[in-house]
């Protein structure tokens, strides 16, 4: 058995309604035909709770959760509040959320703590700016942001990197094999030296433009453990096919 499960995420972002939650049974299927691959969609968390009403198997996750337990954060959600509507998963780190909300690696340490410590899969995100990789500054950010932005002790949860390089976030330019096996092997390497043997069954996501045509390449980056999807997690006819190329 390998030694790490092929895991795929869609991130809906800021998109779908009660109607789009339709989706989910061929997904199901689809999942359930892929043995040995582990499936989520993580959409807004109002479609949380019915979703995981429709998700036949599948995880339903967060794509965002706040550090602190509970108190006076107006418009923030909690791990607990989360794990009383059986999410399974929380995405932390977003590139978009460290951008558009300025979260820092502190703040998303906190958050994945958080998540960690409910026994969340948490899947923390990292990845370079193009200005960053043009500067041929790629891994010495990513690490900066691995450094910050994963919490020291273990927890019940289970820690997942998706390293989602920003310049091929809804771009259509997904990042080339090379460049895509150069960063998992210095993420590899890095989770190694920090957790041990554990680093050795962190699981390591790509996400950027995945879709139906290159995802079975980019499974076959030697520590591309699945794939974080947005655009083409929207409907199960673009996301079926990547759950099938991550079967193999
Ligand atoms: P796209 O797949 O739309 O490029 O988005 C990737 C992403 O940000 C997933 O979290």
């Amino acid at each position: 058995m390998a030694l790490r499960r092929k895991l795929i995420v869609g991130n809906w972002k800021m998109n779908g309604n009660l109607a789009a939650l339709a989706e989910l049974a061929p997904i199901a299927e689809a999942a359930r035909a892929a043995a040995g691959v582990d499936v989520a969609v993580c959409p807004p968390f109002t479609l949380i709770a019915p979703a995981v009403a429709r998700a036949n198997g599948i995880a339903i996750g967060a794509q965002d959760v706040h550090a602190a337990a509970s108190g006076a954060h107006t418009g923030c959600v909690s791990a607990a509040m989360l794990k009383e509507v059986h999410a399974q998963l929380v995405i932390v780190g977003h590139s978009e959320r460290r951008a558009e909300q300025q979260e820092s690696d502190a703040a998303v340490c906190a958050k994945a703590q958080a998540a960690l410590a409910e026994g969340f899969q948490t899947i923390v995100c990292v990845g370079e700016s193009a200005a960053e990789r043009e500067a041929g500054r790629a891994v010495e950010v990513v690490s900066g942001q691995l450094a910050g932005s994963l919490p020291e002790e273990a927890h019940e949860g289970e820690l997942v990197v998706a390293y989602e390089p920003i310049w091929a976030i809804g771009t259509g330019k997904v990042a080339i094999p090379a460049d895509v096996a150069e960063m998992h092997a210095a993420i590899r390497a890095a989770l190694v030296q920090r957790f041990g043997e554990r680093g050795t069954r962190i699981r390591i996501l790509y996400g950027g433009s995945v879709k139906a045509d290159n995802a079975a390449e980019l499974m076959r980056v030697p520590d591309v453990d699945g794939a974080l999807v947005g655009g083409a997690s929207l409907t199960a006819a673009q996301f079926v096919p990547i759950v099938e190329a991550a079967h193999g």
